[in-house]
Parts: structure tokens; C-alpha cells; sequence
């Protein structure tokens, strides 16, 4: 089965709901919002700046656009309508906030429109990343600011002794849910191409705490989707989701990823 997330809209309404919990989940955790903040912090558009989140999911990237890089209004555009739903039901009271339905290679935007532009996890799911970086190109006003920050996803791991089980589902469900795992190695390359000037990349490390509670949605929907391919039993699949919750009780539970970020201009 190829990356779900690379066309979310054609999955079952049931995965997309799914994937829209383990968004929210991993979005609302403490070390993802340091990510977030450790990137978007810097940036402090003036006054009056309109912001794009391409591949906005559930929104609440797009509003660390307001709060965290400065943004006057931000619009998150995705092409599952469950997430734009979701978004849009969560950030109604605010008015600088919108999401619509788009494909982030072909938005129908104006040229020149926007002051910033974010891509967080959303290019290791797009089999074209070409095809959204001329988009982005073409979106930005001269001098905009291009954001983005992905996992390396090579690093995902619950390993903690030798062929410990619970990795293998990790591995698994990263291979099976990530178009290019290697998209943030290239990425400086591919932005040259554009033509965009490079400003800081910076290297994050994600270690789940407390209740792991996103690492936790990577365990299960491996093992269910190893159970699916006929891998796994249901009773082994049920217990390796039990190891992993006894090891939070216990807490000898590790996840970790380390994520990138680099920012870009618009000369
Ligand atoms: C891993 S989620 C990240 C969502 C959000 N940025 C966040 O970090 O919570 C990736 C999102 O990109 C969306 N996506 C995939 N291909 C896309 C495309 N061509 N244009 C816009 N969004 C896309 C998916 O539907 C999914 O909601």
C-alpha cells in the first residue's frame, strides 16, 4: 500500500479520521510545539502579512503562523476535506484564520500573494516536490519567506536493546506512511534549483514524554497495519500495542525522531 497521506482525500472517511486524530495528537504535544516555535519564532513578518500553510491537516500549524511567526492572516490549504472540516469547526471563532480545499501544485492563488509560505510534514508525503516548490515560487512576494520542516524520517525509533520488536513497527509504518524518507537530506538542493536564497537549517530532536501519546498512534496503526497485510496475527498485533503501553506505565517506553527545518527567500 503506497503512503495514504499522499492522497488523503481518496482514503476511506474512517483512515482519514484516524490520521486526523494522530495529527491533532502529535500537534498538541509539548516537544512539537518547541519544534515549531524553535523555527518559526525568528521570523517576525510586519505588520499586515499574509501567510499560506500548504498541507495545513488539522490547523494548528497554521495558526502558530499568527502567533508564533507573526502573521497578520494565514490560510491552510488540504486536500482532505475531513482535515479542512476539522480545521475549520476548531478556528471558527477566529477570523484570521481559513482553510480551504487545495492541492498545494496548483493552488489557483494569485501570483506574488503571499508574504510567507510553510510547509511543515507535508513534503515527504507529495510524490512531485518540484511541482510545490515552483508553486511556492510562483505564491511569494519578492522577499518571502519559505518555511520548512519535515521529519528525517531514517531516525524514527522505539529501539531500546537489539532487535527489540516494537521498532520494527515503527520502521514499518514510516515506510509504509512517508513518500521520501530522505526529503530533508535533499531539500537545500531542490531550493537552490528554484532559485531561493537559504537561510537557517536547524536540526531538532523529537523524544516522546510522558503518556507518548502520538508515538503511541505510530505503534498501533503499524501493528494494525501489519495485522491488515497478513504479517502479523490479531493476537500478536494486540500484544506488542500492550508492550508498548506497559512500557509507558513502566516508563521504559523510547520513541525519537529528528526533524529538519530550513528556511528559504524569495529573492
Ligand atoms: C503529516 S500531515 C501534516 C499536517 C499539518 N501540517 C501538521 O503538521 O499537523 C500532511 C498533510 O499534507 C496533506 N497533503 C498531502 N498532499 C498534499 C498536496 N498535494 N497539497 C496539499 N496538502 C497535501 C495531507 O492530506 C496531510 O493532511
Amino acid at each position: 500500500m503506497s503512503d495514504p497521506y499522499s492522497d488523503l482525500a481518496a482514503q476511506q472517511k474512517h483512515m482519514q479520521e484516524r490520521i486526523a486524530d494522530a495529527m491533532e495528537a502529535r500537534c498538541l504535544e509539548p516537544a512539537q510545539k518547541a519544534i515549531r516555535r524553535a523555527y518559526l519564532a525568528g521570523i517576525n513578518l510586519s505588520a499586515g502579512a499574509k501567510a499560506l500553510e500548504m498541507g495545513s491537516g488539522t490547523g494548528h500549524v497554521t495558526e502558530d503562523l499568527l502567533h508564533l511567526a507573526g502573521a497578520t492572516s494565514a490560510i491552510g490549504i488540504e486536500p482532505s476535506p475531513v482535515m479542512v472540516a476539522r480545521a475549520t469547526e476548531q478556528f471558527s471563532d477566529n477570523p484570521q484564520l481559513s482553510f480551504e480545499i487545495g492541492d498545494a501544485k496548483n493552488t489557483g492563488f494569485l501570483d506574488e500573494s503571499f508574504d510567507m509560505i510553510l510547509m511543515h510534514t507535508l513534503l515527504c508525503h507529495v510524490p512531485q516536490p518540484r511541482e510545490v516548490l515552483a508553486e511556492a515560487h510562483r505564491l511569494l512576494k519578492p522577499g518571502g519567506v519559505l518555511a520548512i520542516c519535515d521529519g528525517d524520517y531514517d531516525t524514527a525509533t522505539a529501539q531500546i536493546a537489539d532487535y527489540d520488536p516494537l521498532d520494527q513497527l515503527v520502521r514499518f509504518m514510516i515506510n509504509q506512511n512517508v513518500t521520501n524518507l530522505w526529503i530533508m537530506r535533499q531539500i537545500s538542493g531542490l531550493l537552490d534549483e528554484f532559485g531561493f536564497r537559504l537561510g537557517a537549517r536547524k536540526g531538532h530532536s523529537y523524544v516522546a514524554e510522558g503518556g507518548a501519546t502520538y508515538f503511541l498512534t505510530v505503534i498501533d496503526r503499524g501493528a494494525d497495519r501489519m495485522f491488515e497485510e497478513g504479517i502479523l496475527g490479531s493476537e500478536t498485533a494486540a500484544a506488542l500495542k500492550k508492550e508498548a503501553r506497559d512500557r509507558v506505565d513502566k516508563n521504559t517506553f523510547f520513541g525519537f525522531m529528528s526533524y529538519v527545518s530550513q528556511i528559504a527567500y524569495k529573492p
